[in-house]
Parts: C-alpha cells; sequence; structure tokens
C-alpha cells in the first residue's frame, strides 16, 4: 500500500487568499502546501499537491493516482456540485478518498450542499478553513495504516 497521497484541488483554488477571503480566508495555496507538507513529514506520508481549473487534468490526476497513490484529498471547488465526470473517476480510483472544503457548504446556497463527490469519498471535512486539510491527511495516515495492518 502506497504511502504516497495526491492532495487536488479544483478550479479557482490558485486564487486562495484573494478570492472572497471572507469566505475562504487569508491563506494561500501555497500556504496550505506548505501546512500539507509539514502535516505530511509528521505523519510519514508523502504528498503530490497539485490543483488545477480543468476538469480533465483533475481526471487525469485521478487516474494516475489509481498506479501510484494509497489515497487521494481532494478539493473538487465549484466542481464539487456539477462533475459527475470527477465522481466516475473516484469511483475507478480503490484507495481511501477524502473530500474537503474550506467553508461550511451546508451554511451557504442550496446549490453548494449536493456534492456528487461525497457518494464516493469516504469522509468529508467542511467549514474547518484550510485547517481541513492536515485533519484530513491525519485521517488519511491512519486509514493507510489501517490498511497496511491488514493481512
Ligand atoms: C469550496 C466550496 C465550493 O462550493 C466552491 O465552489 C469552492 C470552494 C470550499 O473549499 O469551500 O470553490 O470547495
Amino acid at each position: 500500500m502506497s504511502r504516497l497521497v495526491y492532495v487536488l484541488n479544483g478550479p479557482n483554488l490558485n486564487l486562495l487568499g484573494k478570492r472572497q477571503p471572507e469566505i475562504y480566508g487569508a491563506e494561500t495555496l501555497a500556504d496550505v502546501e506548505r501546512d500539507c507538507r509539514a502535516a505530511a513529514a509528521e505523519l510519514g506520508v508523502e504528498i503530490a499537491f497539485r490543483q488545477s481549473n480543468r476538469e480533465y487534468e483533475l481526471i487525469d490526476w485521478i487516474h494516475e493516482a489509481r498506479d501510484k497513490a494509497g489515497g487521494i484529498v481532494i478539493n473538487p471547488a465549484a466542481f464539487t456540485h456539477t462533475s459527475v465526470a470527477l465522481l466516475d473517476a473516484l469511483n475507478a480510483f480503490d484507495g481511501p478518498v477524502i473530500e474537503v472544503h474550506i467553508s461550511q457548504v451546508h451554511k451557504r446556497e442550496e446549490f453548494r450542499h449536493r456534492s456528487f463527490v461525497s457518494m464516493r469519498a469516504d469522509a468529508v471535512i467542511a467549514g474547518c478553513g484550510t485547517q481541513g486539510y492536515p485533519l484530513a491527511l491525519r485521517r488519511m495516515a491512519r486509514l493507510l495504516d489501517a490498511k497496511k495492518a491488514q493481512p
């Protein structure tokens, strides 16, 4: 079981820190990556941290993860609420999947309450700000440990 975790970020998250800071906070995606790398080092996992505004690129990375990664942490951003294609790609991945949202999507517009990705995700973290990412990695490490312990 690979200890490599893909941390994937969807559209507009490259603007984190500049985009609606009252909702998404002041931290940039580079800050999130730094926090994830610190958590990963502590937890003994490796990460591949990526962001794309293109649905197909996220899908290609999920396909790549099939051969390379033990788990996926994903903030699909707006694709959460629209993309059956991302759900299908995640359904073709065997390891644990954790969905992260910086904001508490269930407190927001009704269209954000529905997530296609949640139909596959083993856990969902929403509303913890950017802290949700290291929290997701902590849980992911536990899930990968549990798999390793299986005969
Ligand atoms: C988001 C929530 C989505 O509804 C939104 O489209 C985003 C970010 C979040 O992290 O809170 O772009 O996934």
